[in-house]
């Protein structure tokens, strides 16, 4: 029964995305070659994995509107990570335990069990101190048409642990043994906290992983724990962290913690502050989830957005509002995380030229639509336009990206560097993806000038 109302919702608002998708895809502000929904409101990527020769990938979204509400997970998948088919909705809020005006279905993650795609995901509703949240299963045969386990929710908020901050699972498998990271808020601080599972059914609370002492924030949310290059890391989302010197000037922080954390002996260290570091440091960038693609690659997939935030996204107008970032490769080098964006999308270029100094201003590209690569030999001082009035500037070490009027109330973000040597620039209709030095830092911000305009002044 309670999947039946599951299939009428994915019905109704599948009907409903038929019929405002043409518009979405008319917008002048859609993007080209990033992943967006085909109609309202996309937030987290979420259990990203290769399952039967595919990438699936699903992610919360609200069919409805461009703004955030009652969250269904949608659902795509793809042979390359680059070209995606839509499927059908997974999830559809329908429960006591997920239905609500201001919950659903929230994030989380997925995993091969028993030859079935399980999924592992936030319930939100329930009305009381907040809209409370457990953790919830559902699985799948062929992998596109979901059933929610009779079981739910295999885990309530543990004593002392806020009802409604209990959420985003990521779930692992260890020998034969499944685990799962969980965020959480306790007495006003974000956690991190370990369960495990013989059947991917019945979880027993492990430990605490990492916590907050106060000055990593209220609450930390999409935590993501994986081993790269025979480093422990963590990536997760605290809320509540103070902006000191050029680095946390977002409402809401990603951030990787290289960990210790000593599983046979259940023993974590603390963390010190120079283990913890920015994933991102443009104005649109949260809640990542990565995987082990099919090589066994560890990807990473971001929320090209961020709650909260005062900033505005005017592709509101047309029924539409956020997207993901590329798939980037991860590695751990020289003590820091390290992103590239994966070289599959070298297939998708085209028109290629090639340009030395002050020949690209006279050149005057005006493309808004392009990827950029800018090599540099010795730089002191650069500023490099990326469209009308957005540049990007190097000076005394540091670098500066400012989105002009082109922001919509996005301002500056600045990153420090030894060296500028090289700038990777992924400009797509309404964002841009900008690697530094190699993937050494990252700025992912969307923008709203259409006009184009590259130049290079040094
Ligand atoms: C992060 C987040 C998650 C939550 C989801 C709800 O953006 O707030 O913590 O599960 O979005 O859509």
């Amino acid at each position: 029964m309670s999947n039946e109302l599951m299939q009428q919702k994915i019905e109704k608002a599948q009907r409903w995305i038929d019929c405002r998708k043409q518009v979405v895809k008319d917008g002048n502000m859609r993007q080209h070659y990033h992943f967006m929904a085909q109609a309202g409101w996309i937030n987290d990527p979420n259990g990203l994995i290769y399952f039967k020769g595919k990438y699936h990938f699903f992610y919360q979204c609200n069919p409805y509107e461009g703004f955030w509400g009652s969250i269904y997970w949608g659902h795509a998948v793809s042979d390359d990570m680059l070209h995606w088919e839509y499927l059908p909705l997974a999830l559809a809020p329908s429960e006591v335990y997920d239905e609500h005006p201001r919950g659903g279905c929230f994030s989380g993650s997925a995993i091969e069990h028993d030859g079935r795609l399980f999924l592992m995901y936030t319930a939100a509703a329930n009305e009381g101190r907040g809209v409370e949240q457990t953790q919830c299963i559902a699985y799948s045969k062929d992998g596109i048409h979901f059933e929610k386990y009779h079981g739910n929710p295999v885990l309530t908020a543990p004593e002392g642990i806020e009802a409604n901050q209990f959420r985003d699972p990521k779930v692992w498998k260890h020998e034969d043994t499944y685990y799962m990271v969980c965020g959480a808020s306790r007495d006003g601080k974000g956690q991190a906290l370990l369960y495990q599972s013989k059947d991917m059914l019945h979880w027993t609370f492990f430990n605490v992983l990492a916590e907050s002492r106060g000055e990593w924030g209220y609450m930390w949310e999409c935590p993501d724990l994986f081993e790269l290059d025979g480093r422990q890391c963590l990536i997760c989302c605290p809320q509540g962290v103070k902006p000191s010197g050029v680095d946390y000037w977002n409402v809401h922080q990603c951030t990787v913690m290289a960990l210790d954390y000593d599983f046979d002996n259940h023993m974590g260290r603390e963390i010190p502050p120079d283990a913890i570091a920015m994933v991102d440091r443009g104005f649109d960038f949260y809640a990542p989830q990565s995987f082990l693609d099919e090589s066994g690659r560890r990807i990473l997939i971001g929320w090209m957005g961020i709650p909260d935030a005062d900033y505005t996204n005017p592709t509101t107008q047309a029924g539409w509002q956020h997207a993901l970032t590329l798939p980037r490769v991860l590695h751990w080098k020289e003590g820091r995380l390290v992103q590239s964006p994966v070289p599959e999308l070298q297939q998708m270029r085209c028109n290629e030229r090639t340009y030395a100094l002050g020949q690209l201003n006279l050149a005057g590209e005006e493309g808004i639509v392009f990827e950029g690569c800018f090599l540099f030999e010795s730089c002191r001082h650069m500023c490099l336009t990326l469209r009308r009035g957005v540049t990007l500037t190097f000076e005394d070490g540091l670098l500066t990206l400012d989105m002009g009027t082109a922001g919509s109330g996005r301002t500056k973000r600045c990153a420090r560097l030894e060296k500028l040597r090289e700038l990777q620039v992924f400009s797509d209709t309404s964002s841009l993806e900008i690697f530094v030095n190699q993937g050494r830092e990252v700025f992912t911000t969307r923008v709203y000038g259409l006009e184009g305009g590259i130049r290079l002044e040094g």
